[in-house]
């Protein structure tokens, strides 16, 4: 039996990972976070309640669940703490069941500047990013110059680094984007005043998780944004500056590949993007009006207006070989309730060319998207609420119909369908942990 699953995007973010976590969670040891940091808002309905998470992993709800930030974050301390008082004020206190890795990098106030001022100098070619500094605190990982979270151990030293930092930031802050110098002391403060809180949570998470293997404890690590939105397969520069692949999670915890015995890709049953970026199957108008407002599509991070679309196979197929995928997650089918027809992308042709693309040379052409139109597979809607169903026979037949050709297009199977926001609008085809 499998006991550990990694449950990540598929797509551009947003998919329901927050919820699916939550869901599968009820029988678990840990929930561990690998990568990304505030940028991300996963949202979990329980008992009626929306609880919006960014950096403590989706596991925290339930009690006896170890939830874990591993290196490969980037972790924003003011927001960490508002986000334990949040949690706090609902009667879940995660102070002692949250661990920290101390390799996890930290978001300064100097990286949440920069960011926002290279957007506003980008202007039309802007990322749209979340604006939480993400892009260079990351940056600042891979310089060699971040700051991390065993760093709040030595407040000498971090004065050093700051003042380092801040020299080169506020260089750049002041004579290239014209914006105001970031206070040294205001940086400094920030981090000394919760330091000790952060310390006391301070695990060895390599250390953890091999034992936690080995005595086959159930694990789930959580991904944040989604493939189409990794540095490095995703479509660049429109991306986050983490791998939210699967690669991720080794890099990111410290665990080898073979650890791995399941992953779930968690997938909407169309798509949805924020900010900027290439979007082949977006829709626009009435059909866009549609999904945002029976799905939800606001982000849940900085509340902007989510872009909508199709389905797209070809990409869906990309991020199952990526992942290595063991099956997937369908989120969201009771959004697709009152359609007459609901479209599948199923291929791209370069128009006024009859034929397909090749699928390699397209994925290598996507980011340009010129001349290449999506070939659409159009089935029925079913007109009927799905709303909250709970097994797959209950379901209207032409939506089981929809469920099975997706299956039949993918060629891997389809394990959980989310038929509403609330942890038990579920159905599970198979457990990931009882197979
Ligand atoms: P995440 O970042 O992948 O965790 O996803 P978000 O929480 O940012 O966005 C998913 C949104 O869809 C949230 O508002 C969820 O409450 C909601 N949601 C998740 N699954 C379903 C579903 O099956 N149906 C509907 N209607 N909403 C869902
Ligand atoms: P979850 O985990 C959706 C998007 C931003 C922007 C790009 C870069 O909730 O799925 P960044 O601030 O990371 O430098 O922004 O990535 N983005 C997300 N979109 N869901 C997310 O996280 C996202 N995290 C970042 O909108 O397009
Ligand atoms: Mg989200």
């Amino acid at each position: 039996m499998n006991k550990t699953i990694v449950i990540l995007g598929t797509q551009w973010g947003d998919e329901g990972k927050g919820k699916i976590v939550d869901f599968l969670t009820k029988n678990v040891d840990f929930v561990v976070r690998y990568q990304g940091g505030n940028n991300a808002g996963h949202t979990l309905i329980v008992n009626k309640k929306k609880i919006i998470l960014h950096q403590i992993p989706s596991g925290i709800i339930h009690k006896n669940v170890i939830s874990i930030i591993g290196n490969g974050t980037v972790i924003s301390l003011v927001s960490l703490i508002k986000e334990i008082k949040m949690l706090e004020k609902n009667n879940i206190f995660p102070r002692d069941r949250v661990y920290i890795s101390p390799y996890a990098s930290l978001i300064l106030n100097y990286h949440i500047a920069m960011d926002l001022a290279r957007e506003k100098k980008l202007n039309s070619s802007a990322i749209g990013t979340t604006g939480k500094g993400i892009g260079p605190a990351y940056e600042d990982k891979v310089s060699r110059m971040g700051i991390k979270v065993y760093d709040l151990n030595n407040l000498h030293v971090l004065k050093i680094k700051i003042k380092r930092a801040l020299n080169y930031y506020n260089y750049q802050l002041v004579n290239f984007y014209k914006e105001k110098p970031i206070d040294y002391k205001t940086t400094f403060n920030e981090l000394a005043e919760s330091a000790d809180l952060i310390l006391s949570m301070v695990k060895d998470v390599p250390k953890i998780l091999y034992k936690a293997i080995e005595n086959k404890n159930s694990i789930i690590f959580e991904g944040a944004q989604g493939t189409l939105l990794d540095i490095d397969h995703g479509t660049y520069p429109y991306v986050t500056s983490s791998n939210s692949t699967v690669g991720g999670v080794c890099t990111g915890t410290g665990i080898g590949p073979k650890a791995l015995d399941y992953i779930l890709g968690v997938s909407k049953v169309y798509m949805t993007r924020v900010g900027l970026g290439p979007f082949l199957t977006e829709v626009f108008d009435e059909i866009d009006n549609y999904f945002f407002i029976k799905g939800n599509e606001s982000g849940s991070t900085t509340g902007r207006r989510r872009r909508t679309g199709w389905l797209d196979i070809v990409l869906l197929k990309k991020a199952i070989k990526i992942n290595s995928l063991t099956a997937l997650c369908l989120t969201k089918l009771d959004v697709l309730d009152e359609l007459q027809e609901i479209k599948i992308c199923v291929d791209y042709k370069i128009s006024n060319v009859n034929s397909s693309v090749k699928k390699n040379s397209f994925l290598f052409l996507y980011n340009t998207l010129e001349n290449i139109i999506p070939v659409y597979e159009i089935l029925p809607g079913w007109n009927t609420s799905t709303a909250g169903i709970t097994s797959f026979d209950s379901l209207p037949i032409l939506a089981q119909r929809y469920i099975n050709r997706i299956q039949e297009l993918v060629g891997i199977p389809i394990d959980i369908i989310s038929t509403g926001p609330s942890r038990n609008d579920t159905i599970v085809l198979r457990n990931p942990f009882k197979v």
